[in-house]
């Protein structure tokens, strides 16, 4: 079951207006949550970052942060998500349909969609690790909003994949950023490097945990921007995101990073967020 402006409906009943504003110019904003055990993982960092997105693109939300917990509640139980299943969430914000003109209209309401579906984890690539082509970053220059217009992403995503890779790297004159649907991380010398949570790259729920993580064991993260040379002598590379945990990258434009294979720090904080996820599971 999906739920669509206001209603429930089945897959395949859906509709969107022509004139959804989300539809013509992606202008709309979206959270994927993850859903470990039948329960939402960092549902309070996902809800803040949903209602700052929303205050950074001029869209007043009509409902509270409760409601949204208590929607995205009934979409994992009416999807027969129990607490065997591991899945995602996810819900999209558009502005709402209204005459199109580019600049905002007076008044319009924002229409809410969300589904819930069953997800496995990605354990096996965790341990194995994925490849990586560096790509300029072609985006805008408001990353940290998360928002529907997707199509910065899409392409360098498909780049990537033409290039033989399996994701990208991104930089912006060789200042690298994050990846297309993910944030980026070097080690170097048992610390951790990543770009600053500023507007250039989106402020990655999985990479919040995995700083605190590391600092709270004694891993230094310096959240700092670094060059692509910087990341071709790194030690171990890997990503973060709801989806895709945190996934080595154990190649870079061909050339094997570190070992080729995951490191020991990406693999600590592996089994460090594990642990953070069977906690929070508990509770
Ligand atoms: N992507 N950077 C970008 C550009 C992203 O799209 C994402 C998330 C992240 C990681 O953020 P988080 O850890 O909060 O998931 C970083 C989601 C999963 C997606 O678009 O599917």
């Amino acid at each position: 079951m999906l739920y669509v402006g206001g209603k429930w409906v089945a897959e395949g009943e859906a509709a969107v207006h022509p004139e959804d504003r989300g539809y013509n110019f992606g202008d709309g904003i979206y959270e994927v949550v993850r859903i470990y055990k039948g329960k939402m993982f960092q549902w309070d960092a996902h809800i803040a970052r949903l209602f700052r997105s929303a205050r950074e693109i001029r869209m007043n939300l009509p409902w509270s942060a409760a409601e949204l917990g208590t929607l995205a509640r009934q979409l994992i139980d009416k999807n027969g998500i129990t607490e065997d299943d591991d899945a995602t969430l996810y819900l999209q914000i558009s502005r709402g349909a209204a005459p199109r003109v580019h600049d905002i209209p007076d008044s319009i309401e924002p229409v809410i969609m969300g589904f819930a579906r069953k997800k496995e984890r990605p354990l096996a690539e965790m341990k194995k690790g994925q490849t990586a082509q560096l790509i300029e970053d072609i985006r805008w220059l408001r990353c940290d909003i998360k928002t529907l217009n997707l199509l910065g992403a899409v392409l360098v995503k498909q780049y990537a994949k033409d290039a033989g890779a399996q994701d990208c790297i991104l930089h912006r004159n060789g200042i690298v950023t994050e990846c297309s649907s993910s944030n980026v991380f070097a080690v170097k010398n048992g610390a951790l490097y990543t770009h600053p949570a500023d507007h250039l790259i989106l402020h990655g729920i999985t990479r919040q945990v995995v700083i605190d993580l590391a600092r709270e064991n004694g891993i230094p993260v310096y959240e700092e921007a670094f060059t692509t040379d910087f990341l071709k002598q790194a030690d171990e590379l890997f990503l973060t995101s709801t989806t895709a945990e945190i996934m080595p990258i154990i190649a870079v434009d061909g050339q094997p990073v570190g070992e080729g294979s995951i490191g020991p720090v990406a693999l600590k904080l592996q089994d460090l967020f594990e642990q953070h996820i069977n906690a929070s599971v508990l509770v």
